[in-house]
This record gives structure tokens, sequence and C-alpha cells, in this order.
């Protein structure tokens, strides 16, 4: 059945008709069963930030990413031994704290919320990247998920992952709620999302999908390749508004299955433009990249009807 365009107009605001147009475009149904998918398309979103010249998952790599034009600073998240959810990608501290091992090394579930404060979070950037290397980055700590809500509650959106969720029993419980006590969920405005929550974990993600139907869903795949991807996705569907596959995996194909099955396809993670470009092109939705400036430089380059990154439809 044809789409009302009025009908749908109404549901979705302008985000959302772009979001549409691109997906109709590639065979997309446009009807009643059609996700809400008032996102930023395509959407530059911030790898732990711009966590190529500032210490990844910091606020100095947040505000950087949001400076660029980044649509989305992401988040992974893990638990402490005291119930907080801070953000960092290891389930370890060893790769990026630095400070007295018994507080700074180890699992991070192992320790509490107080001993990953006191650690450093810039050190070790600097000594792995000389030529990037800044003073202010010494000193910096690895923000809670609720101090990064809270900064960036009304500049930023927010793309959360969440790590290993088989180490933290009721994670989806915990994020739900903290998410819900800033008003961003779990029911999430369909036309002005302010977050996303993703993972490699299909039954971590349909636990939130339970707990908030309305809070969008990516689903992450590995470099498994285009062809067993795209037989995964009608199960997909069913909870998910879209994937996220490693780039490796990304071909013109799995971009039109995925657009067939109106999911959205986000891949992971490009820093060079002319990868960009050959994605854009394909129709990818989003991009993760460590350099949300010369993303942002790509989606205006490419042509593809976007947003600005400030736009809140
Ligand atoms: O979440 C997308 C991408 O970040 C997955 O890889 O290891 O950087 O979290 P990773
Ligand atoms: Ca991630």
């Amino acid at each position: 059945m044809a789409p009302d365009p009025s009908r749908i107009e109404k549901r979705l605001g302008q985000a959302s008709i772009l979001a549409i147009l691109g997906l109709a475009a590639a065979g997309c149904r446009t009807d009643e069963s059609m996700k809400p998918l008032g996102l930023p398309t395509p959407a530059v979103i911030a790898h732990r930030g711009a966590s190529y010249a500032a210490p990844e998952h910091t606020f100095a790599a947040y505000d950087l990413a949001i400076a660029q034009g980044a649509d989305f600073i992401e988040q992974d998240i893990h638990r402490t031994a005291d119930g907080v959810l801070v953000v960092l990608h290891d389930a370890t501290l060893d790769r990026t704290m630095r400070g007295p091992a018994q507080a700074c090394s180890g699992a991070v579930r192992e320790h509490t919320l107080a001993e990953v404060k006191s650690c450093d979070a810039g050190d070790w950037f600097n000594s792995a990247n000389p030529s990037r290397a800044k003073a202010e980055y010494l000193g910096l700590r690895l923000p809670t998920l609720a101090e990064v809500l809270d900064r960036y509650l009304t500049t930023g959106r927010f793309y959360i992952e969440i790590k290993d969720p088989e180490l933290y029993p009721g994670i989806e419980s915990d994020l739900v709620a903290l998410l819900a006590s800033r008003g961003i969920a779990p029911v999430v405005d369909p036309v002005a999302p302010r977050v996303v929550v993703q993972s490699f974990s299909e039954a971590s993600l349909k636990r939130v999908h339970q707990l908030g139907p309305t809070i969008p869903l990516i689903q992450l795949f590995s470099n498994s390749g285009s062809a067993a991807i795209a037989g995964a996705l009608s199960g997909v569907r069913g909870y998910a508004v879209g994937i996220a596959p490693h780039a490796g995996s990304v071909d013109a194909a799995l971009v039109e299955a995925a657009h067939r099955e109106c999911l959205l396809l986000h891949t992971y993670t490009v820093d060079a433009q002319p990868e960009m470009l050959a994605l854009l092109a394909m129709g990818a939705d989003g991009i993760f990249t460590n350099r949300p400036d010369l993303m942002r430089a790509a989606v205006g380059a490419s042509g593809r009807a976007m947003l600005p990154a400030n736009c809140s439809p």
C-alpha cells in the first residue's frame, strides 16, 4: 500500500522524512511497520569521542567531537563493584588508566568508583601519541555515564554500547533506569531521540527492548561477512532499528538488504575519508569514526541528503 505522506510527516517529522526517502529509494516498505527513525542521516558517530585527537571516553574527547560536528558521541559502558555505570572501552583498566596498580589495574567490576576515579585517564594517550599529546590531558578522569548524560543532555546525542553484558547481570535495567532519571527513556521521542543503544549481544538488546520498546537499538556485527549478516536481518528487525557491521563486511548488497528490511545501516570504525565517501555512496546511514571532523566533511562532500549537525527535528 502506498504511504500517506501527511501521516508519515506528522509521525516522524522532517528528519525522519529524509531517512525514509533514503530507505524508500532502496525499496523499503514505508508502511505502519516502519520503525520511527528521527535520527540524523547520515550520522556522524564519534567513536569513543574524537578519540584520534584526545583520550578516548573523556570529556576532552566528547567536547571536541561535538565541536567537530558529531551527531552522536559514543559510550562503551561497564559497572563498578559498587554498582555505578562508567564509561570506558575495556573491561579492564590496564590499557587506559594510570595510577597505583591496586586501584588502576585489573577488572573494572572489581573496583569501586572511588578507586577508578583516582586513576589518570589521559596519561596513556600522551605517551602513546606524542605528536598529539597535550598537557591538559594529564589528570583527566574516567566519567560515569550519569556525568556524561548531564554534561551533554542538551548539546549531544548518546550512542551507548552495552559491553560484555554477561559480566554485569541486570545492567540493562540499570541503564534504562539511569536514562529514565534524565528523561530520555524508556519512552523515546521518535521524532527527536537523544539516545541509541547498541550491543553485539542480541539477548542484551532484547532485554532493553522489553524495558523500553521505543528505545532505538542497533545490533552490532563483527567482521563476519556481508552474506552472513544479511541472513540475520529479518530477525533483527523484530527488536532493532538498524545494524552496525564492521566496515570490512559492508557492501552495496548488504546496504540494500538492510534497507529492504527497513533497517538503518551504520558501520564502524572508519577514519579515512575515501572509505567514508565510498560507504556513503553505497548508502550507509552512519559511520563510527575517531575523526568526526573528517566524517563531517565527507558527509558534506557526499551530497547525501542531510541535516545540520545541530538540527533537532
Ligand atoms: O560500537 C561500535 C564499535 O565501537 C564496536 O567496536 O570495540 O570499538 O567497541 P569497539
Ligand atoms: Ca563501541
